[in-house]
């Protein structure tokens, strides 16, 4: 009788620990594997209303863009090998090299996607697209004129999306100085060094009407070496926005999640001490191109690292405590 009624209380304060905590089998340490084994670069991830996980990765496996899906962030993936979200391309493109994809819901329902589009023009460079579908696997089609291309400053890369406390929408996107750059790695650490600004874009309901001019929010430091890019933003229940990037150079193990905080959405950002993940770390080699989104009371990420394929992705947990984002362990 006293051992079962002893046996009851542990499974009972056993349940209730379990119930409030994430189940162990659910967490991820950090990128030690990819969740799938293939190139699937520069990542970004949502969650659909059924609970359904997208991934959206830049071109490879004849796919301009990549779809993955999964059913929880923190298992296993597998890559949709019939689907190509961007099927068509804009006249603006060369249709090729399509990189960093975004995918998010518009307020008017729509699922919208931005990505970096090779300019027909002069494929030396990229620019912002936006494209617009009804389901969230696509075909998603493409905009005819491109959301941000200035040629004379490198063009523009790395999109994504972001819907602040008020319902306000924006993009974020870096401006591809590097491209324009006089040498070194990723053509950007030579003098003159070219900047490399992250951008926010207000737009309208539909996700692509512009609402005034953009504003420049974040710089590349000396510490940054090439360039910063992949964009990424978030904010906490407490007012605080993490804007994730990317610095270094994404073909060296000087790339990295790196990340700056503020408590105003256009800043000025404060850089954090240090990456949240570096090359070195988890066994991972050039880690980048991050997109985070929130997952109950924590954040979740995806990024990619190199990887036999190419660069694959990997998920993580990470907490926010005061200023400082860490992944957790
Ligand atoms: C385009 O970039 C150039 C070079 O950085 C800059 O001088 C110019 O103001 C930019 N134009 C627009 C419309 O932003
Ligand atoms: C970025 O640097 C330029 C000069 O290099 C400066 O004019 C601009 O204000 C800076 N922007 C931010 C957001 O710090």
């Amino acid at each position: 009788m006293k051992l079962l009624s002893i046996l009851a209380a542990a499974a009972l304060s056993f349940l209730s620990v379990s119930a409030s905590a994430i189940p162990m089998h659910t967490l991820r340490k950090g990128g030690d594997d990819p969740v799938f084994e293939n190139d699937f670069a520069d990542p970004s991830i949502f969650q659909d209303e059924d609970g359904t996980w997208y991934a959206f990765g830049t071109a490879g496996n004849d796919k301009q863009v990549q779809v993955a899906t999964g059913d929880s962030l923190y298992g296993k993936w597998s890559l949709l090998e019939n689907i190509d979200a961007l099927p068509q391309s804009a006249a603006w493109t060369t249709g090729r090299h399509t990189w960093a994809p975004d995918v998010r819901q518009a307020s008017n329902g729509k699922y919208v996607m931005y990505y970096s589009g090779e300019v027909a023009e002069d494929s030396a460079h990229h620019c912002i697209g936006a494209a617009v579908a009804d389901f969230i696997t696509g075909p998603y089609i493409p905009e005819d004129e491109p959301f941000a291309c200035n040629l004379s400053a490198g063009g523009s890369i790395d999109a994504s999306g972001f819907q602040d406390v008020d319902g306000k929408q924006y993009v974020l996107y870096k401006v591809d100085g590097n491209s324009v750059g006089h040498g070194g790695s990723c053509s950007n650490t030579k003098n003159p060094i070219v900047p490399t600004p992250i951008m926010l874009q207000e737009v309208g309901d539909d996700g692509v009407t512009k609402v005034g001019q953009p504003i420049e929010i974040f710089n590349r430091s000396d510490e940054d070496g090439p360039l910063v890019e992949a964009p990424s933003l978030l904010r906490t229940d407490n007012g605080l926005y993490i804007l994730f990037f990317s610095s270094g150079c994404y073909l060296e193990p000087s790339y990295n999640v790196n990340y700056a905080t503020s408590t105003s959405l256009t800043g000025p950002f404060q850089r954090a001490q240090r990456p949240i993940i570096k090359s070195g770390e988890y066994t991972l080699r050039a880690p980048g191109g991050a997109t985070a989104v929130h997952v109950g009371d924590k954040v979740g990420i995806a990024f990619h690292a190199d990887c036999q394929q190419g660069r694959c992705m990997h998920t993580s947990h990470a907490v926010v405590d005061g200023r400082e984002v860490r992944v957790v362990m």
